[in-house]
């Protein structure tokens, strides 16, 4: 199919499947459950958390704590029931901290857990433990180490080291040379819903309500850590209070609070406070990126390369991949490109939002803008010159790509001929305006994925599927990929999700929800649909009926507004619900399935965008003010317009944070966090955010899925910060290359 064609309009629900729930507070997160449990003998978890970042604990006097009013139990690594918790391993390969040994890795990391009859008592109580310490000395500078760092002990998802051609032979011959460093800060996610986690115990069987990204994650983990069947976990959440990587993983409080209810054999509640966001439940790692873009006279690329170096931790390594759209963005003869690790007692790294490429292209597409400025190019056109037609790295082809009509677009729309070529040259009162751009990319992912389609004899349909809502959407497009499957009104269909009961679904990470489960959805209503013809077909009583020998197949009616009719005459038709209510008054039903084919080996498959920013910085306070953002992007078939639009400016307000605002300030003597909240952890509030302008191209990929949708949670925080680096520095003539681009640094710069 060729990929230029518009997608097929899936009919969309008018509004959110889940929005009237969640605007009138009945829609029920992790820590709200109060049934199906004896609430009333629920009981309240409180996390205790080193003040040091490394040594051993010494001992614990918890006396006093266990005096205190309220209080059920005091778990500590002195009294913990031993588990078999091994070696990190899949899904997520978490390196756990379940009080099972004495030891302390980072400042902030779990060490105890206080039970009481409120919230209030156990965190009193956790307070009185008296917690004696064998200090070791700490890895705690970042920079120091940079000249030391060791490569990745295990893989993440791509080659530490990665090279085609010869790259001192491609930089040699350069007519021009770019060599800079940038640096992204360490980040910390901090998703409106903190991490909570609700657990009950039914005899031998654990249940669970917990805020994340991955019930089957969550189940298989805590069926290993515990050491009990799979089959005695059940683990549910129907809403997940935004997720962006930190909920991905089965961290150690979720195995601590299924630890405690056992215990107690009462339910127990355990929610992370705000502060609690920073140290045990993962962060971005900081990155150091020295990339070196060579090119000919004409500006053609003749080598990237780019060595990052990021922190880690003592418990495990993570790597944030920032070197990755580096390899593949640009058409480029040689490309080489390193990561290394500084170990560090800090808490672990972890996916946040478009992990690695985030980072990537806030990096490499400053140094782009440079290589524009160095060749006296226009930015746009430097990227257009290095257009890759192919997959860079192994020379395949795109699924598809339209990256260009993104940049014309988006330009367009802004206004790009306006921008200045030299900086510093448009003023607006005591403002420098300057404008700015950067290219997004994001590969498109799906994996293997079930999902169970049922009609009911109303007419009314069922969609039921293990995924999980972030609040990205997933319970709207499960109910319009059943109703566009069925020929019926998204309306009718009645979703449901976030229960590991259900058919399994992948984590909800790396933009793939919608791309692996709208296949299944697909899959299992083709066959409902099949069903219910042939049920058709041989019901005497059915306008479409055959009898048996003669000339109908199946392929000869189809489905649409809850009705099967003839193809060739629509007049020949009926309704599910008279169909159905004539047979038997049952449901009719069918577990689907999908999962990716030639798309993965083949194909690349990936997303790109093209961002515009306009900002305004002041000349005496040297504030940065973003004043607009217009974006394009080619993500497929957009699949909705509400729920996807918001998704692409949600990442692209992230963008603006991660140029701004965000970043974690750990201190070099403790290692603890000291901003660990959201007073001076900055994040945009609505007066940082100017206009946002996003278009899609909506050109569906069919090689990549049957939908032709590519996902699209992730992309929008990509080149969005790139963009207004860019635009600050053609509004000033001041290169930052130090994320958050505070006044101060613009001053100094
Ligand atoms: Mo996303 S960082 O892949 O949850």
């Amino acid at each position: 199919m060729p990929d230029t064609q518009t997608p097929p309009p899936m009919k969309q629900l008018p509004v959110r499947y889940d929005g009237l729930a969640k605007v009138t507070g009945k829609a029920t997160y992790a820590a709200e459950f109060t049934e199906p449990f004896d609430h009333k003998n629920m009981v309240y978890a409180w996390i205790v958390q080193s003040t040091i970042p490394s040594g051993t604990i010494a001992s614990i006097d918890q006396k006093e704590a266990e005096r205190a009013a309220g209080v059920v139990h005091i778990l500590t690594p002195f009294n913990a029931p031993q588990l078999p918790v091994g070696a990190p391993q899949p899904p997520a390969k978490r390196s756990l901290t379940v009080l099972q040994n004495k030891d302390v890795y980072y400042n902030g990391q779990p060490i105890a857990v206080v039970v009481a009859d409120t919230l209030d008592h156990a965190r009193y109580a956790a307070s009185l433990l008296k917690i004696r310490y064998t200090p070791k000395p700490a890895k705690l500078d970042f920079k120091g180490g940079i000249p030391t760092a060791r490569l990745p002990k295990s893989n993440g998802k791509a080659a530490p080291n990665d090279h085609r051609g010869d790259i001192n032979a491609g930089l040699a011959k350069s007519a021009v040379l770019l060599d800079e460093t940038y640096i992204t800060p360490v980040q910390n996610h901090n998703p409106m819903e903190p991490h909570a986690t609700l657990a009950w115990w039914d005899g031998d069987n654990l249940n669970v309500y917990d805020a994340t990204q991955y019930i089957t994650g969550d189940k298989m983990t805590l069926a290993r850590i515990l050491n009990i069947p799979l089959d005695n976990v059940r683990v549910r959440c129907p809403y997940t209070g935004g997720g962006f990587g930190c909920k991905g993983s089965t961290w150690s409080h979720v195995i601590l609070a299924a630890m405690a209810a056992k215990i107690v054999q009462k339910p127990v509640k355990l929610v992370l406070d705000r502060t609690q966001m920073f140290g045990p439940v993962g962060a971005r790692p900081s990155t150091v990126n020295h990339i070196r873009i060579g090119a000919d006279a004409t500006g053609k690329i003749l080598a990237i390369k780019h060595d990052a170096v990021m922190n880690t931790s003592v418990m495990e390594d993570f790597i944030e991949n920032s070197t990755g759209t580096s390899r593949m963005l640009y058409s480029s003869e040689t490309n080489f490109t390193t990561e290394k690790m500084v170990e560090l007692n800090w808490g672990v790294g972890t996916f946040m939002r478009a992990p690695g490429e985030s980072t990537g292209t806030a990096t490499l597409e400053i140094a782009m803008d440079e290589l524009a400025g160095k060749l006296h190019m226009d930015p746009v056109q430097l990227r257009i010159l290095n257009y890759a037609e192919r997959d860079p790295r192994n020379d395949k082809p795109f699924s598809s790509k339209h990256l260009k009509d993104c940049y014309t677009q988006a330009a367009e729309r802004f206004g790009w001929n306006k921008r200045p070529a030299q900086p510093g040259t448009i003023t607006e009162g005591n403002d420098l305006i300057g404008y700015g751009m950067a290219t997004a990319t994001y590969p498109a992912n799906r994996s293997a994925c079930q999902a169970v389609v049922r009609v009911y004899p109303n007419g009314h349909a069922y969609v039921g599927c293990g995924s999980q809502e972030l609040g990205t959407g997933t319970y709207t497009i499960m109910a319009q990929s059943a109703a566009a499957g069925l020929g019926i009104d998204p309306s009718l269909v009645e979703v449901k999700l976030g229960d590991s009961t259900l058919p399994k679904a992948p984590v909800s990470g790396g933009s793939q929800s919608a791309a692996s489960y709208g296949p299944a959805i697909e899959d299992a209503a083709k066959q409902v649909k099949l069903k219910l013809i042939q049920l058709a077909v041989n019901d005497k009583q059915s306008p479409l009926y055959k009898p048996a020998g003669t000339d109908l197949h199946t392929q000869d009616i189809d489905c649409k507004d809850g009705k099967l009719f003839l193809k060739s005459d629509p007049s020949k038709s009926e309704t599910f619900a008279a169909l159905l209510t004539r047979n038997g008054n049952k449901p009719v039903q069918a577990m689907g399935s999908a999962e990716p084919g030639e798309d993965k080996s083949s194909m690349t498959t990936q997303s790109f965008g093209a961002v515009f920013a306009e900002v305004a910085v002041d000349k005496d306070t040297h504030m940065p003010r973003v004043r607009r953002i217009v974006a394009t992007y080619d993500i497929g078939t957009l699949l909705n317009k509400e729920t996807g639009l918001n998704q692409l400016v949600g990442g692209i307000v992230w963008g603006v944070g991660f140029a701004l605002h965000e970043q974690t300030m750990i201190d070099p003597v403790y290692g603890r966090t000291a901003n660990e909240n959201l007073a001076e952890y900055h994040v945009p509030v609505n007066a940082d955010i100017g206009s946002i302008d996003v278009t899609v191209l909506n050109v569906p990929d069919y090689k990549f899925n049957p939908m032709g949708a590519r996902g699209i949670g992730e992309i929008g925080i990509t080149g969005s910060a790139a963009a207004v680096a860019n635009a600050i520095y053609n509004a000033t003539g001041k290169r930052v290359r130090d994320y958050p681009i505070t006044p101060d640094k613009i001053m100094m710069a």
